[in-house]
């Protein structure tokens, strides 16, 4: 049997949260829904962030309140004890914490210092546990941060290190703005997944600089089954700038599909999905392999 790779579309929160038309939640179920009959069953459905600072994310409850019931792991991204709160009074029982490796970033993106991060963090780890609900934490700038460069892999071994002991069920290491070369995905994660195991850590790609699915291969290679995409390559941090899109999720399914392993995730779907967020959003230029799929699609090489 196939080795399994599981992939997460961020679309609907980090796609969504960036784009200048903001979604109803009847629309953001809709496309999450077109992701679900794609075959995806792990699907990031928002944020209880501030709407101030986020606005494309305000409305998240609602979200959580139509989706449909299944065995399905929904999350939502969370920056503190009140996300935390509004996040399971919602029903969600996935969540997603952030911290940045870098202060400047944490400082920009959720106004607190590292310190307070890690101890916010810690704090909602602890409840999380005792309510046995899945916390994970995004290592956000895990290679660099926009504003103070590259950054040192002690620093975010040592991060993901206390995270893990605190109680994350994850540690999701971000290039929160795509800077990151093959290289230096094995570089960082050739050390961790010997430390940490590579079932504690999963990946988040941007593909600022082309290189997402290059780095996806990367962290295959050390190892890595788990990998945040985004449908049509939506995506963008407003806090990080020169951040683009996520890695596109019909990019790594089609190479991953060609490496042998089993996604679950019909790549046809996922092409109607693609169109749902273009139509939806007016701004999704789809992945680059997105033009030569379509026409297997045509030919009937790939079945709808
Ligand atoms: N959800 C909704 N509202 C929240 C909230 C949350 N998780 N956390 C705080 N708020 C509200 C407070 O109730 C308060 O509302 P009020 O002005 O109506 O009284 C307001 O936001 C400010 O609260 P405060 O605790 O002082 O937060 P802050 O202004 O220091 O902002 C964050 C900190 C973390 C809330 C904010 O920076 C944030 O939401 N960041 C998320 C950024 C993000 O999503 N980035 C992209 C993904 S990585
Ligand atoms: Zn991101």
């Amino acid at each position: 049997m196939a080795e399994k790779v599981i992939i997460n579309d961020v679309g609907p929160r980090d796609g969504l949260q960036n784009q200048s038309k903001i979604l109803l939640p009847a629309e953001r179920i809709q496309l999450i829904n077109k992701l679900l009959a794609a075959g995806l069953t792990h699907i990031e459905v928002g944020a209880f962030v501030s709407p101030k600072a986020v606005p494309a994310m305000a409305g998240t409850d609602e979200v959580a309140a139509g989706l449909p019931k299944g065995d399905y792991a929904f999350s939502a991204l969370i920056p503190n004890r009140k996300g935390y709160e509004l996040a399971t009074a919602a029903g969600i029982r996935n969540v997603g914490l952030v911290i940045a490796a870098s202060n400047t970033m944490n400082e920009r993106n959720i106004n607190m210092n590292n310190d307070r991060a890690l101890a916010v963090c810690e704090d909602v780890l602890a409840q999380a546990r005792q309510d046995g609900v899945n916390a994970q934490v995004y290592v956000a700038t895990a290679w660099e941060c926009p504003f103070e460069g590259q950054i040192d892999a002690a620093v975010v071994a040592d991060l993901s290190e206390k995270l893990l002991a605190a109680g994350a069920t994850e540690i999701v290491l971000a290039d929160t703005i795509g800077a990151a070369a093959p290289a230096q995905v094995k570089t960082l994660l050739k050390p961790l997944v010997a430390n940490l195991g590579a079932a504690n850590l999963s990946c988040h790609f941007h593909d600022t600089r082309g290189m997402g699915v290059a780095d996806v291969f990367a962290a295959v290679e050390c190892g890595i089954r788990k990998f945040d995409a985004s449908i049509g390559g939506l995506g963008g941090c407003p806090f990080a700038p020169g951040a683009t899109g996520n890695v596109a999720t019909e990019d790594v399914v089609l190479m991953l599909n060609q490496m042998g392993f089993e996604t679950g995730i019909n790549l046809a779907a996922l092409i109607a999905a693609a169109d749902l967020a273009a139509e939806l959003t007016g701004n999704c230029d789809g992945g680059h392999s997105s033009r030569w799929i379509r026409k297997q699609i045509e030919k009937g090489a790939i079945a709808a």
